[in-house]
């Protein structure tokens, strides 16, 4: 009996001292009922002699309800500098790729990026998709909050709808649905023995490795802002230019023409702008203070105090005129906020495109209209200066009035 605690002990001493150094040391496991996504990573880092760095050894398996879409883990505290692995399925072929965060932009590979040598990379039957890799010095990349405690923070996103199309480290990934934080303590995860391999993930350990999990997760009311997109590029890349393009064209009702894309265009854009502003609000406190430091969301406010402006400007200058008074000061001021309003309005449109991390397809469709638009502006520019230097060597002392200089 004696005997038989004893075996049982020293086998059970062993298969502890077996299992511990190849399990990971630390652990963090994924998952919410109200999320189709559920992720582990165990992780160990290693004090590489050879390269007097540290080296990160990690297996990071996650599942979704369906095979399509993504999921990532970053090490870092925002997208911005972050290290990131993300994991997808195309063509069904497996693939982990690793990226840097530079931004609330889609990550891209990087040649800055550590070496990573991955040592396992399946997906089985039920769309579990895991990989196993070694990431070389790994702290010359990523900067430790605080050194003294090893609180290293991680950043988690998905898409669980978009396909991935290329089976391709730099395959396009649709913007994520879903995301959170976490956080592991990296001094429990330094190993003292040179690693054979990367943990393996426990599915029966708690999560008690993690001192943070502050899973914030938000659904992003994509549809609405695509529709702030497309209604914004309407107004502000056709029918504004169309109705610079009336008032120039001396034709018959070229006024009345104006007015009505004008007006048509302003009315549009306050949908599209309650649209966006809809959108922001939808989503959680925290993620509207990122919204408000965006450059599109803070260009996107000074072009509409500008077409503000140029409406007030537009309907004074015409009262004067009316009453057959000139106003040259805000005539010109109207004229420069016509040229500038529609450009501005195109480099914020790609902006937005960017930060929805739209398809290359949509950027192209828009840079070419914009750049349609960036040569119609020069042109009406041109011709006018040509107006103008001619009137001038006419000696043609009147002055020009507001309607009558277009034609
Ligand atoms: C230590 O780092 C070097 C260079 O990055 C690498 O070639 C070597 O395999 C690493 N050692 C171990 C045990 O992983
Ligand atoms: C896929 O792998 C996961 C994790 O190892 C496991 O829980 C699941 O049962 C596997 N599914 C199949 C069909 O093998």
């Amino acid at each position: 009996m004696t005997a038989f605690v004893r075996l049982a002990l020293a086998s059970f001493l062993l298969a502890v001292t077996y299992i511990g150094p190849v399990q990971g040391l630390v652990q963090y496991c994924h998952s919410d009922p109200s999320v189709p996504i559920h992720f582990c990573l165990a992780i160990e880092t290693w004090q590489n002699t050879t390269s007097s760095s540290t080296d990160l050894l990690m297996t990071f398996g996650s599942q979704k309800v369906f095979q399509d879409g993504w999921i990532a883990v970053g090490l870092g505290s925002s997208m911005f500098g972050a290290l990131i692995f993300a994991e997808y399925v195309a063509k069904e072929v497996p693939i982990l790729s690793v990226r840097h965060g530079k931004g609330h932009f889609q990550p891209q590979p990087s040649d800055h990026s550590p070496e990573v040598k991955i040592s396992s990379l399946s997906v089985n039957g039920s769309y579990w998709l895991e990989a196993s890799l070694h990431c070389y010095s790994y702290d010359r990349w990523v900067t430790l909050d605080d050194k003294e405690s090893g609180w290293q923070p991680f950043i988690w996103a998905a898409n669980t709808q978009a396909p991935v199309y290329s089976a391709s480290m730099d395959a396009q990934l649709a913007v994520h649905e879903y995301y959170g934080q976490f956080g592991l303590d990296m001094n429990r995860a330094l190993r003292q023995l040179e690693p054979l391999s990367p943990p393996l993930i426990d599915f029966s350990r708690e999560n008690r490795d993690s001192t943070r999990d502050s899973g914030r997760i938000v659904a992003a009311p994509r549809s609405i802002f695509r529709w702030h997109g497309y209604i914004l590029a309407i107004a502000s890349m056709l029918l504004f230019p169309a109705g610079v393009i009336c008032i120039r064209s001396g034709f018959e009702h070229a006024f009345q023409l104006h007015v009505l894309f004008q007006v048509s265009a302003s009315a549009l854009g306050m949908i599209g702008v309650a649209l966006g502003a809809i959108g922001i609000s939808a989503s959680r406190w925290l993620d509207i203070k990122k919204y408000v430091h965006e450059p599109h969301v803070q260009f996107g406010v000074v072009l509409i105090v500008f077409i503000a402006i140029q409406n007030l400007l537009g309907w004074f200058h015409h009262k004067r005129f009316t009453q057959g008074r000139e106003t040259p000061l805000s005539t010109q001021i109207h004229l420069w906020l016509g040229r500038v309003i529609p450009l501005g309005c195109c480099v914020n449109g790609i902006m937005g495109l960017e930060l929805a991390n739209s398809y290359k397809l949509n950027m192209i469709l828009f840079g070419t209209i914009a750049l349609i638009n960036v040569g119609v502006t020069g042109a009406i520019a041109y011709i006018s200066y040509k107006e103008k230097h001619m009137a001038i060597t006419q000696k043609d002392e009147a002055t020009v009035p507001f309607l009558s200089e277009e034609e």
